[in-house]
């Protein structure tokens, strides 16, 4: 499903004129498989957000190549490669980045909004979905009368909606008390299982890597360890 072949990055960093060259991948090869649950996992600082930017298209690598899909994510100019990141790939953050002004259901909605699909649709299968991810009771709350572990139910909801086949979750449990972190995770299990979807995550959390079926660990740019559950 993603095959990341001898990707090399290097971001200038410091004054103009005197910007120093910090290599922040060093020649990462590896592939995901479809229906996988892949971990990250490395310290702060180790290179992971700039991996999965590159993976998801929002950024090229010097060198290198990324297949999605059979499609190397490079060829394709700026309005394709945001199309083919909007049927591919569902976000889940850190901080769930949902829109205050509108509640749990409305912002579920929204991406099959933009999309353009009609009413009757939209509230069919946003219904089936906050149903899947147990929030049917609380669909008129608004993102600060919710939980912290229900708004990133209601982050995976919206990643999902619009069924891509993958899904990049950085850091998805990092602001939640340990309890709700293991809701949370449960529930990506059961997304995986249920629907299929491949899950790309990135973690320096040995409990979130502990649902991974392969875990890559990254240090300095490179990738040092493989393991698989
Ligand atoms: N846009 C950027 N410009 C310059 N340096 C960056 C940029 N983004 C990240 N870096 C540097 O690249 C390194 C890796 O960062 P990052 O990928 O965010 O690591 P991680 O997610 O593992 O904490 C860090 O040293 C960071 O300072
Ligand atoms: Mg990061």
């Amino acid at each position: 499903m993603i095959q990341v072949k001898q990707v090399n990055h290097t971001f200038l960093i410091g004054k103009k004129g005197k910007e120093k060259k910090v290599p922040v991948l060093k020649g990462l090869s590896f592939d995901v498989k479809q229906g996988e649950i892949v971990a990250i996992v490395g310290k702060s600082g180790s290179g992971k957000s700039t991996l999965l930017h590159t993976i998801a298209g929002f950024m090229s690598p010097e060198q290198g190549s990324i297949t999605v899909n059979g499609q190397e994510t490079a060829n394709l100019n700026e309005t394709e490669r945001a199309a083919f990141r909007l049927n591919n790939f569902g976000f889940i953050f850190q901080n769930f980045q949902l829109m205050p002004g509108l509640t749990a259901f409305e912002n579920v909605e929204l991406p099959l909004k933009l999309k353009g699909i009609s009413p009757k649709k939209r509230k069919a299968s946003v219904g089936q979905m906050m149903d899947k991810v147990g929030l049917t009771e609380v669909g008129d709350h608004y993102p600060n009368e919710l939980s912290g572990g229900q708004q990133q139910r209601v982050s995976i909801a919206r990643a999902l909606i619009t069924n891509p086949p993958i899904l990049f979750a950085d850091e998805p449990t990092g602001s939640l008390d340990s309890e709700t972190e293991q809701d949370i995770l449960l529930l990506i299990q059961n997304l995986n299982k249920t629907l299929g979807v491949t899950f790309v995550m990135i973690t320096h959390d040995e409990e979130v890597a502990s649902i991974a079926h392969r875990t890559f660990k990254m240090r300095d740019g490179e990738l040092v360890k493989e393991d698989v559950l």
